[in-house]
């Protein structure tokens, strides 16, 4: 069964049709690559999935279960976690009790952090290893370097046990050796974790793979690997080719 199963998703502002009939179907463990020009309706398709806009069309299945109309709150308990462009980390607090407060915020978990840091559990080990954030447990958020901070957050959802990561230009403001770095985060979550990213640096798209889906005004307009992407006509024209913006 699929993860998730967007069926003819839409939602007008005003006039405008930002997402308009879209068809997406994900595979528990996938990593997919959201790309297409400026506009295209990415950032809106993500704010759909996690809840924060109401879709005036279509429908959203989560585990096969149609989740449409549920409130942000609860997608995020279903374990559909979204990181935003700006971290939402506690700059003031130190990198453990940003995650300590990640994972108390699990449903269903008693946490006093008292208790929590005692023992210390193995997830949390395993989780600021994966993002190397180890040794930089007792350092405030706020002196986190800019990709440092963007990996808390990304650990901050695990720790909330999210199974569906979405991210939006996650690799925006990075060192080449920062993104290369959130491209190995990205493969060792594959399989576990299901991902959506949209990205506009193609050489990253490259790095991460995995299946690639092209939007266009609001509407899917190729699905394939990076290499059937480019390759395709309609996708140069309108994205990557000399008149499109892409950022190839
Ligand atoms: N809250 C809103 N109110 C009105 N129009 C909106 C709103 N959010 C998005 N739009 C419009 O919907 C369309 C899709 O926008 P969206 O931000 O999803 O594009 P995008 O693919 O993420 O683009 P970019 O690559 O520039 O981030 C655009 O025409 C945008 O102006
Ligand atoms: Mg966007």
């Amino acid at each position: 069964m699929a993860q998730l199963e967007l069926r003819g998703l839409a939602v007008q502002f005003g006039g405008v049709r930002a997402v308009d009939g879209l068809d997406l179907t994900l595979q528990d463990g996938e990593l997919r690559c959201l790309i297409g020009p400026n506009g295209a309706g990415k950032s809106t398709t993500l704010d759909l999935i996690c809840g924060k806009t109401a879709p005036t069309g279509g429908e959203i299945l989560f585990d096969g279960r149609n989740i449409t109309g549920l409130p942000e709150f609860r997608r995020a308990r279903a374990g559909i976690g979204r990181k935003f462009q700006t971290p939402s980390v506690f700059r003031e607090l130190t990198v453990i009790e940003n995650l300590e407060i990640a994972r108390s915020a699990r449903p269903g978990v008693f946490s006093s952090l008292t208790v929590f840091r005692s023992r210390y559990p193995g997830r949390m080990q395993e989780v600021v290893e994966l993002v190397e954030l180890a040794e930089e447990l007792h350092t405030r958020a706020g002196n986190l370097s800019h990709g440092q901070m963007q990996w808390l957050e990304i650990a901050m959802l695990l720790m909330q046990d999210a199974r569906l990561i979405l991210m939006d230009e996650p690799t925006a403001g990075m060192t080449i050796q920062e993104t290369r770095k959130t491209g190995e985060i990205f493969a060792s979550l594959r399989g576990s974790h299901t991902m959506i990213v949209v990205e506009h640096d193609m050489n990253f798209v490259r790095q991460i793979a995995g299946t690639v889906t092209v939007m266009d005004q609001g509407a899917l307009l190729a699905e394939g690997s990076i290499q059937e992407v480019e390759r395709d006509p309609a996708v140069r024209a309108a994205y990557l080719g000399d008149g499109g913006n892409g950022h190839a």
